[in-house]
């Protein structure tokens, strides 16, 4: 019987799918293991099931000698030191596949909010600035003919090709290495270099990993490309926008708006995002939907079980040997 850590209160078949195993998890009305408890317990725990906000580096696996198997419930892994997992030996597993209608969903949402000015008309009302119906209020983005640009055609940028192709979107696409035919054939997507998907496209959305090659992808001289009354969006990581560079541009006018799932220093958000009515904001809700939140911690801790039954998972990022 080996011992797991469930790091958070999660939904889901978790104790049927770790039957068998010692697991510890947070006490009610916790909603996450407290850090003393998580140290505790690793000390000789051979799973571990931990959410995005905790790293998991050298300073961590050093008090977990018999870790086997660490399970991010999340599709991204940047919280994780594979050169530190691998060392050690340790498989790292993530959560693909389920959430990715839900994020494309929500970046729907917030395309569609910002490219509408869905906050500005909601505050119009509520402050009792509304004098009725006029020709020109808040004029919006036609998103029918508008040009979508995704950076990064993985699963979750796919998903959101094909939505957009519903609203009669044009879709663009950048990646390192270009999809498969079938790939751009089923989304419609076209690749072009990052600089002129910036400079042409109405909306960009980003949907790629964050990574050293990847940070402030969107800095101060890629946000100045991007076209006036253009709309941002992100539900990626933070760390691919320079916020401070993004909330300027607002200021100045340029972008029609932005929306962000994610920032690069959460939980804090730059006040100069949280007091424009032009950002739409959500507090990385990406994946939260009831089903996409089972169906993840379900995922998480069926990897463990493998692992530790001596089974390779379908969705290893990092495992002894593949480095
Ligand atoms: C959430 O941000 C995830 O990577 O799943
Ligand atoms: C707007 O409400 C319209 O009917 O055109």
């Amino acid at each position: 019987m080996a011992k797991v850590v469930i790091g958070a209160r999660l939904p889901g078949r978790i104790d049927q799918i770790l039957a068998g195993h010692e697991i510890v998890r947070p006490a009610e009305p916790e909603a996450e293991l407290p850090r003393a408890r998580l140290t505790e317990a690793l000390r000789d725990a051979e799973g571990l099931l931990t959410l995005l906000k905790v790293r998991i580096d050298d300073a961590l696996l050093d008090g977990a000698p018999r870790l086997r198997v660490v399970a991010n419930y999340a599709v991204g892994y940047d919280n994780v030191d594979l050169a530190a997992t691998a060392r050690r030996g340790i498989v790292v597993t993530n959560t693909p596949d389920v959430l990715t209608d839900a994020t494309a969903d929500l970046t729907m949402t917030l395309m569609l909010a910002a490219a509408r000015r869905l906050p500005e008309g909601g505050a119009m009302l509520r402050e009792g600035r509304w004098r009725g119906w006029e020709p020109e209020q808040l004029p919006a983005m036609d998103l029918g003919g508008a040009q979508l640009g995704i950076v990064g055609l993985g699963r979750i940028g796919q998903a959101v090709a094909r939505r957009a192709r519903g609203f009669g979107m044009r879709v663009v696409y950048t990646q390192r290495s270009a999809a498969t035919a079938e790939v751009e054939a089923a989304t419609g997507a076209r690749r072009v270099a990052l600089d002129e998907l910036v400079a042409t496209s109405d909306v960009v959305t980003l949907h790629a990993p964050a990574t050293a090659e990847t940070r402030h992808l969107m800095d101060a001289a890629r946000i100045a490309q991007m076209k006036p009354r253009a709309v941002l969006v992100n539900t990626a990581r933070g760390a691919l926008v320079d916020e401070a560079a993004l909330a300027a541009a607002l200021d100045r006018g340029h972008l029609l708006g932005v929306g962000l799932d994610v920032f690069e220093d959460e939980p804090r958000v730059h006040p100069a995002l949280a007091a424009s009515p032009r950002a739409v904001l959500m507090p990385h809700l990406g994946s939260s939907t009831v089903g996409t939140r089972t169906a993840m911690a379900e995922l998480a801790a069926q990897s463990i079980a493998d692992v530790l039954a001596g089974r390779r998972p379908a969705n290893v990022v990092s495992a002894p040997g593949s480095h």
